[in-house]
């Protein structure tokens, strides 16, 4: 065990009180603060973390072009929607987010802080070919991680980010299960040494034929291995934040799933795999349309759980944003007001009381991309 989370373990019996007479501990303040932040009611995370090149393909779907300021306008009308943090609780940054500035100068984490949203940060350094695989991919990023946690904690950040893939299509194999657990459980290791809650993201791929109970042995499979490989690691359940896949069919089965059954696969198998110490479960949308992702969010939210079950979406909450905002300034507030349309339907949907009248169509297309990369 480290000496951190030594620490931490010493301390995690004395009475709150005392807390003010202990000398500080990166990691059991960062436990607070976020316990507090996660399990704050009808809030969740707002994922921005795009790579440089995905921003790109985002800002060249609106026409305009992949430069540093495009960037940086567009995190900035994100940052500055006005009381986005009723909503949102954590924003996942890209590492260029967090050290930049607004377009009117302030930093982008200070906005942030204004608005009671937590920086965060994506650490992982992407897919690369799993060579000896059926054509899967592995994770690369624990190579000096340590040292850039440090420095991201430095520069304000709280939590992290680390995501990897499992297809279903492609076996997945058990060399590909391993080796995403593995990753995961390094990573969620070294984040909790450095005072950062991990994120931990196995995603399962929505591409595929397959119907549900196939998506649900898979992640059975996996979820097992990646909390094997975190016990292993000595990784404390009680400081991560999960960002799962939810339960659904492949994207190119013949079958549907209704909400309600999304819900119920979903459940069964947080329930089956989930230890209840994890304090929240963030699920990514992946490709699902902006309503279905809310509406499955709250089915889930029907009754009563365990865990925070919230959401940390990308495209679905930005989707109608970018495109209402199509670069020009004169849209910036209608584009914010379609950001807080959406993260207040999520909001609503954490608490389980969403409804999806007046939703419009286009918030009902599909986002689904095959072999979608970040
Ligand atoms: C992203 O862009 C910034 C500014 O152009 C650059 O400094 C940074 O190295 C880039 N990051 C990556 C990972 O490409
Ligand atoms: C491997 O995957 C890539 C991209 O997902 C695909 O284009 C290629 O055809 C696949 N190759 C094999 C041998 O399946």
């Amino acid at each position: 065990m480290s000496s951190s989370r030594r620490r931490y373990a010493r301390y995690s019996f004395v009475p709150t009180f005392f807390f003010f007479l202990l000398p500080i501990d990166p990691l059991a303040a960062s436990l607070r603060i976020m316990q507090k932040t996660v399990a704050s009611p009808g809030r969740g995370i707002l994922a921005m973390d795009e790579s440089n090149a995905t921003c790109g393909k985002r800002l060249a779907s609106i026409g305009l072009e992949n430069t540093e300021a495009n960037r940086q306008a567009y995190r900035t009308l994100l940052v500055t929607a006005p009381g986005l943090g009723q909503y949102i609780s954590g924003a996942i940054l890209f590492e260029e987010t967090l050290y930049q500035s607004a377009v009117d100068g302030r930093k982008i984490v200070d906005i942030l802080a204004e608005q009671g949203i937590v920086p965060g940060i994506k650490v992982d350094k992407g897919l690369v070919p799993l060579a000896g695989s059926n054509n899967e991919s592995w994770c690369q990023g624990l190579d000096g991680l340590a040292a850039r946690e440090a420095a991201y904690y430095q520069a304000g950040a709280r939590f992290a980010k680390w995501r990897t893939v499992v297809s279903i299509p492609n076996g997945p194999s058990e060399l590909a299960v391993k080796e995403a657990a593995w990753g995961l459980a390094r990573y969620a290791a070294i984040s909790q040494d450095n005072g950062l809650v991990p994120i931990v993201e196995p995603e399962i791929l929505l591409d595929g034929e397959h119907g549900i109970e196939r998506t649900f042995e898979v992640a059975q499979k996996v979820w097992a291995e990646t909390f094997y490989a975190m016990a292993e690691n000595n990784v404390m359940f009680e400081g991560i934040l999960l960002k799962p896949s939810m339960v659904t069919p492949g994207a190119e089965s013949k079958d549907k799933a209704t909400p309600e059954q999304v819900a119920e696969y979903t459940l069964k198998l947080l329930h089956r795999r989930i230890p209840p110490s994890v304090p929240g479960i963030m699920f990514l949308s992946g490709g699902q349309s902006e309503v279905e992702a809310t509406q499955n969010l709250n089915a889930m939210n029907q009754g009563a759980n365990p865990w925070h079950v919230s959401f940390s979406y990308a495209r679905a909450l930005q989707n109608t944003c970018l495109k209402t905002w199509g670069g020009a300034p004169e849209n910036v507030k209608a584009a914010q007001d379609a950001l807080l349309l959406r993260a207040k339907a999520n909001s609503l949907a954490q608490l389980g009381k969403y409804t999806s009248d007046g939703e419009t169509a286009e918030a009902k297309e599909g986002m689904f991309v095959k072999n979608y990369s970040y």
